[in-house]
């Protein structure tokens, strides 16, 4: 089948890239012409895991190319995915600019066949009837297209994993045709497929993201709650995770969920809730509860640590988790600008093993990038861990005493093993557990 998936980026390209692998000719547009030029030679210009290899070998196949403009989309594939970028304005509704100039440009067509339009984006409910309307009113007559809603659950870092190995694939359309034709493209795939109409997948990816930051704050705040009653968080997620109804995931405490798609998406779903009359109290407090982190984590710094307006601290760690290069949204930026609003003298070095080059664009001025680990906890006075790196892990207790002033982690994402550390003489201090005696 021959498919054009505009947007290249992880969303997009992952998708375009898959279905290349899966046999089909996809053609990838997207209008930063950087990105495409580096795609055209191969190279994958953010970091995603073995999305380069598959991008290669399948652009030497022949059925990947890549090109800047999509208005040939309809014109010249069977079924067009939309997986452009839809962020948020600062009232928290999703910008819809970048997928209404792609749908304005498609041209007609001259043979009679239907065409499906998918949308993959994480969108308001609705969009994709308004997707259609618009096309079906500016198309002449013998354009036939449907539009399609297929939102997408695969995470950053783990996309390509995720492609192959999808926990679903809902399928939201308004005709069992297209829904037929769909389910035939997705068949090869493992996961559950399930079809539903255009509102309900496009609210499924809301309420999904919405339902992952709300089991995020859950766990925080009964991790502060174990803070201040002297229990230990980690073994009462243990014991939550081993009860099928709850399940073991998300329910790591720490600096709270960052990236562009939870905070994004729970944003959209509250404004789009009072708009409808349905207002999302819980995903609201979950919102809420997540931006109060970074002043916990500060108030327990305070804590340990005297003065830390004439101290220097480390961050380990920048990206919104591991395996990325994404700062966007990240716990490390809400982290230092309350550092910084609390403790304006404060010396901030900072080090991430893959975030570093797309940090130094985001980061304020006075936040010295390092280039290891070392170098960001030379003479640090304490350091805290915002991103859960394995490199980290392998950071030896002699290694903290050495190469600090003074070896106190304040440990954000409970990634140390806190209790060997202490035994060596390093305060760790984790997420919802007590400090060592
Ligand atoms: C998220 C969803 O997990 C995907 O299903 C969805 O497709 C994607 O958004 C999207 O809408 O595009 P992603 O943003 O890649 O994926 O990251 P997650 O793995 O969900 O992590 C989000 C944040 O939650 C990270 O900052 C992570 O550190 C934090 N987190 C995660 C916790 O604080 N605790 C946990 O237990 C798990």
């Amino acid at each position: 089948m021959k498919i054009t998936v505009v947007g290249a980026g992880v969303v997009g390209l992952t998708t375009a890239a898959g279905f290349a692998d899966l046999g089909h000719f996809v053609h990838c547009a997207d209008i930063d012409t950087a990105k495409i030029a580096s795609l055209s030679r191969g190279i994958v210009p953010y970091h995603e895991a073995g999305l380069e290899s598959i991008v290669t070998r399948n652009v030497s196949a022949g059925r990947l190319s890549f090109g800047h403009d999509p208005s040939k989309a309809l014109a010249e594939s069977e079924m067009t995915f939309l997986a452009v970028g839809t962020p948020s304005e600062d009232s928290g509704e999703m910008a819809l600019g970048a997928l209404w100039s792609v749908v304005d440009r498609f041209e007609p067509w001259t043979d009679k066949g239907r065409r499906v339009v998918v949308i993959k984006s994480t969108v308001p409910i609705g969009t994709a009837e308004r997707a259609e309307a618009r096309l079906r009113a500016r198309l002449p007559e013998n354009c036939e297209v449907d539009v399609a809603s297929i939102p997408e659950f695969m995470r950053e870092g783990s996309a390509v994993r995720d492609f192959f190995e999808p926990t679903r694939i809902v399928i939201g359309t308004a005709s069992p045709e297209t829904a037929e034709r769909l389910t035939l493209l997705h068949q090869r795939l493992p996961g559950p497929i399930m079809s539903t109409d255009r509102r309900s997948a496009e609210l499924a990816k809301l309420a999904a993201n919405a339902c992952l930051a709300v089991k995020i704050s859950f766990a925080n705040e009964i991790a502060a709650l174990a803070e201040q009653t002297g229990a230990d968080y980690p073994s009462v997620a243990h014991s939550l995770g081993l009860d099928p109804r709850i399940g073991p995931h998300f329910l790591a405490a720490g600096l709270g969920f960052g990236g562009s798609c939870l905070s994004k998406d729970t944003r959209a779903l509250v404004r789009i809730a009072d708009e409808a009359g349905a207002p999302q109290t819980v995903v609201e407090a979950a919102v809420r509860a997540n931006a109060m982190l970074p002043l916990r984590m500060v108030r327990k710094l305070e804590a340990a640590l005297t003065d830390p307006s004439r101290r220097k601290v480390a961050l380990l760690g920048l990206a919104f988790k591991p395996g990325t290069d994404d700062v966007r949204e990240a716990p490390s930026l809400r982290l230092i600008a309350e550092l910084k609003r609390r403790h304006p003298g404060i010396a901030i070095s900072a080090y991430d093993p893959g975030a570093n080059a797309a940090a130094r664009k985001l980061v304020p001025s006075g936040v010295e990038i390092c280039e290891s680990a070392e170098e960001a906890l030379k003479g640090a006075d304490a350091a805290i861990v915002v991103t859960e790196w394995r490199e980290f892990r392998q950071i030896k207790a002699h290694d903290f005493k050495n190469w600090m002033n003074r070896p106190i982690i304040m440990d954000g994402r409970n990634a140390l093993d806190a209790a060997a550390l202490n035994a060596q003489g390093v305060v760790c201090i984790g997420v919802g557990r007590l400090p060592a005696a």
